[in-house]
């Protein structure tokens, strides 16, 4: 449970969740894939093991695979064994190469891979410890960054929510998906710190669970009351009248302000729109992908059947049968009310004003 003071929540009462850090001995990871039930930890000493734990999902959600990203990246320059400039260029490469391949929907991803190039392609005539030092640095800096952005989104975004009632979020978009605070969850946070009252409501996310799991888990912690309910329940609820706000992250937006995002999110915009309940996606600019115009353009992971086949090990459907697996679906900017940014609050058309903020 949080502490209060003047029973009004602030950012410190909320216990940091280190979901992951450079450390001497390698990049940091809060195993994802074992939350709820047990916390542990997973270092990663070689680049190619940061790669394995983006694919696997030891760590997810698009700001901290970004920084898992920028982290992997410079493990592996630190390891290098080349000799020269030409030597580490190529290695680099390679290392970009192997980081890039790991998930292809979240663009933050492939937004703090450029970040960290350009660092590199600035550097290279400098010694090679200096290349090394000023790359781990960058990645750093990256990480907090993350959490200064989260909480200006989330200030921004909590004049948004109601004063008191239920809030719905879908996936875990938290500190978890984060290097802390979260974005949608940075939302809610900021509300709660503001003296609102609210109960959110966490969908499941089936195949993977990362509302009943992950989602939970943070809101538990931090004493932010919650309910769980399987994804097909939403509807219900909003029906009811439980619902007065929905947020939720993104994994990449596209210029028009389409939404890509855990599949799900998007019945649950559609619902939305039926029951005249507004829908808000929270995301830091780095998620918007301003080379795609439209949702029809952003890349769907497709993930392994096993993870609709099987629940905790457990075989949930007749053998042979053929399942889908997409990770992420698109909600069409017509279904979002509002674009959550750290630099303001976008509305339709979002072709401008998405530009405008990130034009600072
Ligand atoms: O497959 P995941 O767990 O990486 O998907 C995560 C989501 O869809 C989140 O909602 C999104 O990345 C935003 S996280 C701040």
């Amino acid at each position: 449970m949080s502490k209060q003071t003047n029973g009004v929540l602030t950012t410190d009462d909320f216990p940091m969740i280190q979901t992951l850090e450079w450390t001497d001995s390698g990049v940091r990871f809060i195993d994802q894939t074992k939350l709820p039930t047990e916390e542990t930890y997973v270092t990663c000493k070689t680049y190619t093991q940061v790669a394995d734990v983006i694919r696997n999902m030891v760590v997810r959600g698009a700001p901290a695979i970004g920084v898992a990203a920028a982290m992997g990246i410079a493990l592996g320059v630190k390891n290098s064994k080349a000799e020269n400039g030409g030597d580490l260029k190529q290695e680099f490469d390679q290392i970009c190469d192997v980081i890039a391949k790991t998930r292809p929907t979240a663009v933050n991803l492939f937004w703090a891979i450029k970040r960290i190039r350009d660092k590199f392609e600035m550097l290279r005539v400098r010694p090679l410890a200096q290349i090394k030092q000023a790359l781990i640095e960058e990645a750093q800096r990256m990480h907090a960054e993350d959490i200064a952005t989260n909480q200006a989104m989330g200030r921004h975004g909590a004049t948004l929510m109601p004063a008191s009632g239920g809030v719905l979020t879908h996936c875990n978009a938290g500190a978890l998906a984060t290097c802390g605070y979260g974005t949608a969850l940075g939302v809610i946070r900021a509300a709660v710190e503001q003296g609102k009252t609210i109960h959110v409501y966490a969908d499941e996310t089936r195949p993977f669970l990362q509302g009943s799991r992950l989602t939970a888990w943070e809101l538990m912690k931090d004493g932010i009351p919650t309910t769980v309910i399987s994804d097909n329940m939403a509807g219900a609820m909003m029906k009811q009248g439980k619902i007065n706000a929905i947020v939720v992250g993104a994994d990449r937006i596209a210029a028009n302000g389409d939404v890509a995002n855990k599949i799900g999110t998007y019945s649950v915009a559609v619902l939305a729109k039926e029951h005249g309940i507004p829908f808000y996606v929270a995301a830091p600019l780095s998620t918007v992908d301003f080379e795609t115009p439209e949702g029809s353009g952003i890349p769907i992971e497709q993930r392994d059947g096993k993870e609709v086949t099987h629940i905790a090990g457990r075989q949930m459907v007749p053998d042979g049968v053929e399942v889908e697996n997409p990770a992420f679906d698109v909600t069409p900017a017509k279904y979002v009310t509002a674009i959550v940014t750290e630099s303001g609050i976008a509305r339709a058309p979002y072709g401008e004003s998405l530009r405008r903020l990130s034009s600072g």
